[in-house]
């Protein structure tokens, strides 16, 4: 059995448990993958870490409020990836082959991957948006924002446009984006108050924690896009409901839920999982 856990708090709500369960059934691997709560800072989350890998867990999910620690606690051992290092944020936990090889122990081959912005590519392929040449516009510059950028401009985007409440931190996220990613840099990214934004564009992303709080985003009439996506999950969401009502096809996050999973899956077992066919069983599952 190959033991897997995703660390939260909190975590009880989590669906990676179920999500993973179907991936390994899938994989016709077995796997045991379960939920670890962990104290709110940083010397619980590295002792958690390091009693599990150091008791053969083979790889692990990290959720909120732990991504950066996690970000710290791989730059100081077994490293990061190039996505994880421009996110600023790991998701993903696993060991570096190479290092354990060497004879270094689990804890210091520790490596960080982040598969949440690839997972959000992932699922706008499936549904068949195109991203090639796009004009996209991400509203919100917080850690959710920071993960897309550079999944989106390796996707091929044409342009990008980043809008917050606050500009000065869409500012200053493109300041630190350009800086850490020459891929990133080499790109013209514009910054608008997000009451400020308008004009017409392909995709527009929903980046901001304002999800299901009942408040709504102060979006101009002349602001308008083909396709809005929503990073939260959950139905009836105000910003999918904006641009339904404009004639726009809409999708939530929850595809990019499961599409960050996968990435995972695949990074720790090296099998490839069929996303679209595990989505139906999931959802035929109300999970
Ligand atoms: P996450 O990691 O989910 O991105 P975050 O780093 O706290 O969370 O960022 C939250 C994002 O949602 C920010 O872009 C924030 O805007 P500000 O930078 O202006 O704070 C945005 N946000 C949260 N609540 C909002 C609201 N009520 N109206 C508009 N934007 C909001």
């Amino acid at each position: 059995t190959q033991h897997f856990i995703v660390i939260g708090n909190p975590i009880a709500h989590s669906k990676s448990p179920e999500i993973h369960t179907l991936f390994g059934a899938q994989a016709g691997l077995d796997i045991c993958y379960q939920r670890q709560y962990c104290p709110d800072d940083a010397a619980s989350f590295t002792a958690v870490v390091e009693a599990f890998f150091h008791g053969g867990g083979m790889g692990a999910n990290v959720t909120v409020p732990f991504k950066q620690v996690a970000y710290e606690c791989c730059a100081a051992r077994g490293g990061l990836s190039e996505h994880a290092k421009v996110a600023g944020a790991v998701n993903t936990l696993l060991l570096d082959k190479a290092l354990l090889a060497k004879g270094v122990s689990p804890v210091e081959a520790l490596y960080g991957d982040n598969t949440d912005g690839q997972g959000l590519i992932n699922h706008i392929k499936r549904l068949g948006w195109p991203l090639n040449g796009a004009r996209v516009a991400i509203i919100g510059a917080g850690g959710a924002a920071r993960g897309v950028v550079l999944p989106l401009i390796e996707a091929g985007i044409e342009t990008l446009t980043i809008a917050n409440r606050t500009v000065s931190k869409a500012e200053i996220l493109v300041d630190e984006l350009s800086t850490a990613s020459e891929k990133i840099n080499q790109h013209t990214i514009q910054t608008y108050a997000t009451a400020a934004l308008s004009g017409d564009f392909d995709i527009i992303i929903n980046a901001t924690s304002i999800g299901l709080s009942g408040e709504t985003l102060p979006l101009a009439d002349a602001l308008n896009c083909q396709y809005a996506y929503d990073m939260m999950y959950g139905r009836e969401l105000p910003f999918l409901q904006h641009f339904a009502a404009r004639g726009a096809q809409t999708s939530n996050g929850y595809g990019m839920l499961i599409g960050q999973a996968a990435l995972s899956f695949e990074r720790w077992t090296g099998r490839a999982i069929d996303v679209a066919q595990a989505t139906e069983t999931l959802q035929a599952h109300s999970f």
